[in-house]
């Protein structure tokens, strides 16, 4: 059977990063699960569908494959066959998939391709509601955050590196705004499973983060 670790938590906490060192170490696949709703979400975008308009939304899926494969251990997103890994990465596609994300039957067309991914491999799979609704089986669950502004923060100066124009204050609104959304949303809110262990991963910086992360990893993997 394959090993499963669920890390679930809100954006820009510094899941992906850790997760991905973490896996690397483990030799697992990292699956960032998010990459799927923001697919989603492009495709409307790209066809101009507002997508906040679930009916719209909903009438596309037949339209769409979605697609994940490793490449050296790191994800690629295909869209119909397209690569879509870097044009997902735009505020607008983080908005469009936050709203896509709060439609029931949007979350269903995924579930599967989640689930058959983690029967398959030992992976480290990132996202809201893993623990909690898609692997509700894990062998290791784990919230990770961290505050509002320790986040805001940190996209800020990610931002600045790349040479993008960025507002820090107009970042911590968006968090604000998509960490409501998130957890309010009546389809697998973003919450604590009972059975995860919560690191908070604002004092750390990515190496020491992603050290912690394996050793609570190694340390549930033993229970
Ligand atoms: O992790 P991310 O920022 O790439 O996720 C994009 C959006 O998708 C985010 O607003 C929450 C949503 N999402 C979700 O509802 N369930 C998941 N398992 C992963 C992401």
């Amino acid at each position: 059977m394959a090993i499963n670790i669920a890390i679930d938590g809100p954006a820009g906490a510094g899941k992906s990063s850790t997760a991905k060192l973490a896996a690397k170490a483990l030799g697992y696949i990292y699956v960032d699960t998010g990459a799927l709703y923001r697919t989603v979400g492009l495709y409307s975008i790209r066809k101009g569908i507002d997508t906040r308009d679930a009916e719209k939304v909903i009438a596309t899926l037949p339209d769409i494959r979605v697609e994940l494969k490793f490449v050296d251990g790191s994800q690629h997103v295909f869209l119909n066959g397209e690569d879509v890994s870097e044009a997902i990465r735009t505020p607008e596609a983080s908005m469009g998939a936050s709203n896509v994300s709060a439609i029931p039957k949007v979350r269903e067309f995924l579930f599967e391709l989640q689930r058959s991914i983690a029967a398959e491999n030992n992976c480290i799979m990132d996202g809201r509601d893993i623990g909690t609704v898609v692997l509700p089986n894990a062998d290791v669950k784990i919230f990770l955050t961290a505050s509002p502004e320790e986040r805001a923060k940190r996209r800020y100066k990610e931002m600045i590196e790349k040479g993008q124009e960025a507002d820090y204050d107009e970042i911590l609104s968006d968090i604000n705004k998509r960490d409501y959304q998130d957890s309010h949303r009546e389809i697998a809110p973003l919450k604590q499973a009972e059975d995860a262990v919560l690191f908070d991963n604002g004092n750390y910086n990515l190496e020491s983060g992603a050290e912690e992360l394996l050793r609570i990893i190694r340390e549930q993997l033993k229970k």
